[in-house]
């Protein structure tokens, strides 16, 4: 019992140590100073049917008024059965990693959310049930084109969504569920072992924007993240080491 008691103790410990700036102590060299080339701006494609998406959003804005989206802000975990459509998804898409403008030769991406360092070390993936034009499976979002990629299909897709979301059911109900993956390489290649905290904290913006964007077109969403690291990672293909998933969140529509 002490044992654990310590062990546990240990663990808080550890995990403070994470939250708390880990600027102005002992410099290490980044693989930035040391010259090594830079990662990808985001994941390359990986050569899987393409579907580019709708930039053309006036249909799908059902609610632009700012003060209203921030004042009736919540989670939503029911949802109506209606699809969703490719246009109100591409919102969805670009308002939380679409690319708004590249920096320098290729440094950095501009995004509608911050990122420290502009790093955006997130890639984007959907579990796709019900979106017009679009059949069921796994998808990925390719920010610098604006496009998916469709990934693959999944036998049992709502067990297996229910299943790496554990076994959270009304979360498999909704016609998409977004992913979002970490690729950490992507910002300690600039910050370190300084990258991980601020990594987390950009997370969080991306989820803002997916929730004010969801209500803007009707839609609700909620956060998650009690999911089942290695089953998510199993169902979008990802390593768990270099790239995993970090955030995940149902979107239908608001069935209010
Ligand atoms: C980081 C984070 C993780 C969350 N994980 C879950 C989750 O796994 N399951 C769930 O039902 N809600 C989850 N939520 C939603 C919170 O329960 C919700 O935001 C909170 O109850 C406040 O309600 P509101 O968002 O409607 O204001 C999460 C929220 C955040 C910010």
């Amino acid at each position: 019992m002490k044992r654990m008691e310590e062990e546990l103790a240990e663990r808080i410990r550890r995990n403070r140590m994470l939250m708390k700036s880990g600027f102005g102590g002992e410099e290490l060299e980044s693989d930035q100073q040391r010259g090594l080339p830079q990662p990808p701006l985001a994941k390359p494609p990986s050569g899987g049917e393409r579907i580019s998406l709708p930039e053309d959003f006036a249909t799908a804005v059902v609610s632009a008024d700012y003060w209203t989206l921030v004042q009736e802000r919540k989670s939503c975990r029911v949802y109506k059965e209606d699809a969703l459509t490719l246009e109100q998804l591409s919102f969805l898409l670009w308002t939380t990693q679409g690319v708004k403008g590249i920096r320098g030769n290729r440094y950095a991406t501009i995004r509608p959310v911050p990122s420290a360092g502009a790093r955006h070390p997130f890639e984007t993936y959907l579990a796709v049930f019900r979106v017009e034009g679009l059949r069921e499976g796994i998808y990925h979002y390719l920010p610098l084109e604006h496009a998916l990629e469709y990934i693959g299909e999944e036998e049992h897709l709502e067990e297996a969504v229910t299943f790496a979301l554990c076994d959270q059911k009304w979360a498999a109900k909704a016609p998409v569920t977004f992913f979002y993956s970490a690729v950490p390489y992507r910002s300690e290649w600039r910050y370190s072992d300084r990258s991980h905290r601020v990594m987390l904290l950009d997370a969080g913006h991306v989820m803002q924007n997916l929730y004010l964007s969801s209500h803007a077109i009707g839609c609700g969403t909620c956060a998650i993240a009690a999911f089942e690291q290695e089953a998510v990672d199993r169902l979008l293909r990802l390593d768990g080491e270099e790239e995993f998933v970090i955030y995940a969140a149902p979107v239908g529509v608001q069935s209010h």
